[in-house]
């Protein structure tokens, strides 16, 4: 059973990790002036895009109808408007069936306990921080006790509370258009992962990601990642688009490394002691 311990860990790790292949960590993401900047080519299909769905989205959130939500899809289908049209409606079904706007109202204390993040942070842009450290997730715990879907659904919700975080955040006239997620990988083990089993949760996760909340990370980016999990990585490589892939930052060990990246974009005390910063510990 030693392999079901870090079973689901695989869900939460195996997303950070391509990047570490495509070698690219010093990409910084876009600021937020950029994500709203659109190219003239953009104008015109958003332009296009909001007449066609405008119909649809009448009954919808007001945030659906923002130029910054609207263009998400676009960008995620190559400004194909067609494609785009069918990946927003998908979005909308999956919303209703599953009862996402109801996600947040449903009583989370179990998983908080056992599954904490802190979201009560931010980067030097003003977007709001998800961070969690994996010797704090027992996925078996979740695993061994049934509570496997529950899981998934409280991962959907943090996706959720982030992406709504970032929509006020817009609301009060802050420029802010993405999230990040900071994610302390130390106590991962991959020897002890049995993870064929895993992979299915995983995809699962990561395709709701890319299909429902496409290009909401700004960064995503673990610290303290085993160099082992680069077998990972080549897994789930086809699992990510070209975007999220640029969103990963993967960092090992090398604290010195890892810090002169999060300096750059998150202050100290924005960051608890496990990131290197000041703030104090809520756990
Ligand atoms: C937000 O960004 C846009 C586009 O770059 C800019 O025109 C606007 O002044 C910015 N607003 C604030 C509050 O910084
Ligand atoms: C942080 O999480 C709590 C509990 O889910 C939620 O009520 C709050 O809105 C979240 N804050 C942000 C900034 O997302």
């Amino acid at each position: 059973m030693g392999g079901m311990k870090y079973m689901g860990s695989f869900l939460w790790c195996a997303i950070f990790l391509y990047y570490v292949s495509v070698n690219t960590i010093s990409v910084v993401g876009i600021s937020a002036a950029q994500d709203l900047t659109l190219t003239p080519k953009e104008l015109q299909a958003l332009t296009k895009f909001r007449e066609m769905v405008k119909p649809r989205l009448e009954n919808e959130h007001d945030y659906m109808k923002s130029d910054i939500y609207l263009i998400r899809w676009l960008r995620a289908k190559n400004l194909n408007l067609r494609q785009a049209e069918n990946m927003l409606m998908e979005n909308l079904k999956w919303r209703k069936q599953y009862n996402i706007d109801g996600i947040h109202d449903e009583d989370w204390s179990d998983m908080f306990q056992d599954y904490p993040y802190t979201n009560d942070t931010f980067d030097l842009a003003g977007r709001p921080i998800g961070a969690f450290s994996l010797s704090d997730w027992d996925f078996r715990k979740a695993i061994a006790s049934g509570k496997q879907v529950r899981l998934f659904r409280f991962m959907i919700k943090l996706l959720d509370e982030a992406t709504n975080a970032v929509l006020r955040l817009q609301q009060e006239g802050k420029n802010v258009t993405q999230w990040k997620v900071l994610m302390n990988m130390e106590g991962f083990n991959l020897v002890q992962h049995g993870c064929g089993s895993c992979l299915p949760g995983f995809s699962y996760f990561v395709q709701a990601y890319e299909n429902y909340y496409p290009g909401f990370a700004d960064a995503i980016v673990t610290i303290n990642t085993p160099s082992a999990f680069q077998v990972v990585l080549n897994l789930v490589r086809p699992v990510f688009t070209p975007q999220t892939r640029e969103s990963l930052k993967v960092f090992g060990t090398n604290r010195a490394q890892w810090m002169a990246y999060l300096d750059k974009e998150i202050s100290k005390d924005q960051r608890y002691p496990e990131y290197g910063g000041t703030r104090k510990p809520r756990f």
